[in-house]
């Protein structure tokens, strides 16, 4: 986000405009806590995790007093166009606040890569490339022991995590929420990998999936016939922080850009995302309208690379 960050602000320079940054998202909104940014106030930032804004959910704004005492605020500070960076609750909050006449350009920043509209959001390349790294220190182990390894990571409602990381770094097997797997369907596979004889059988479970990473290790372990000794990592919050790569930095350059770019130019009520490399808008209703299913062609790659 940091990325993103420096970009709409050296962007709105370039254009002689000048950007304030509200604290903690809508609870700097609604307690009217922004500074000046300036070119230098954002100098080397990109290359850290996190967001120099900070960020926090902020129960005041969703009522309508406190939805009314923010748009208050953007009028005192004179503010006359925002950039909100965020996921699904951040990008509903824009859209509001554009419904109310503030004119409003959402960029995607999620981990989870569960937004509409964007082939990829902002985090979601570095959190990919902690769990491969992780997922190849975890092979090592299970190789040489001949185990299972249940590796849990973020995904809340979204398997794109558990998928891209899982495609990448060679897993057995993964289980996402968009498609629930039977114990008896695991055990099945994980049995025909031995009879094949795998050396190892690693299995990538996103947070939401069903059976959950805890659940599948237990089980495992205490099933008959030919089997692998399992063991569980959950990744947790290592998969959030960390200094972004290049291909986040990139994607957040653009979409902080563009945002800019489109509110200067009059749009308000959409997101900016990228596809095939290049800045698109989409209406915010659009984007909000559905869910994002499960990536078809990682599915399908999973499943053949498995083998
Ligand atoms: O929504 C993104 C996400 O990374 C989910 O995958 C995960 O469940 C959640 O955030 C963790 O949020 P928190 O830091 O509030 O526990």
């Amino acid at each position: 986000m940091n990325a993103c960050v420096r970009a709409v602000v050296r962007a709105a320079l370039y254009r002689s405009v000048e950007t304030v940054g509200v604290s903690r998202g809508y609870s700097g909104l609604w307690s009217g806590d922004a500074q000046a940014l300036t070119s230098r106030s954002v100098g080397g930032i990109a290359r850290w995790g996190g967001t120099i804004l900070q960020t926090a959910r902020c129960e005041e704004f969703c009522t309508p007093e406190g939805f009314q005492k923010g748009i208050n605020n953007i009028r005192t500070l004179g503010i006359e166009g925002l950039v909100v960076i965020g996921g699904d609750g951040s990008l509903r909050g824009a859209r509001e606040l554009h419904n109310a006449g503030i004119p409003c350009v959402g960029a995607p920043a999620s981990i989870d890569n569960d937004i509409c509209g964007t082939d990829m959001a902002i985090g979601t390349d570095t959190a990919t490339n902690t769990i491969l790294e992780a997922l190849d220190k975890i092979k090592d182990t299970a190789s040489a022991h001949q185990r299972a390894f249940v590796v849990g990571v973020m995904g809340r409602r979204s398997g794109y995590l558990a998928l891209a990381a899982g495609v990448a770094g060679g897993a057995e097997m993964v289980i996402v929420p968009e498609r629930p797997m039977s114990m008896e369907e695991i055990v099945k596979e994980m049995a025909q990998a031995r009879e094949r004889g795998k050396p190892h059988f690693i299995i990538v479970v996103a947070e939401g999936a069903r059976p959950t990473a805890t659940d599948i290790c237990e089980c495992l372990n205490t099933v008959a016939g030919p089997k692998y000794e399992a063991r569980l990592t959950v990744l947790g919050h290592v998969q959030r922080g960390g200094s972004p790569t290049a291909a986040d930095r990139l994607l957040a350059t653009k979409l902080g850009a563009s945002a800019v770019e489109m509110l200067l130019s009059g749009q308000s009520g959409i997101m900016v995302g990228i596809r095939a490399g290049r800045p698109v808008a989409m209406p915010l209703d659009e984007v909000l309208a559905e869910e994002r299913p499960a990536d078809e062609e990682l599915v399908r790659l999973e499943e053949m690379m498995a083998l």
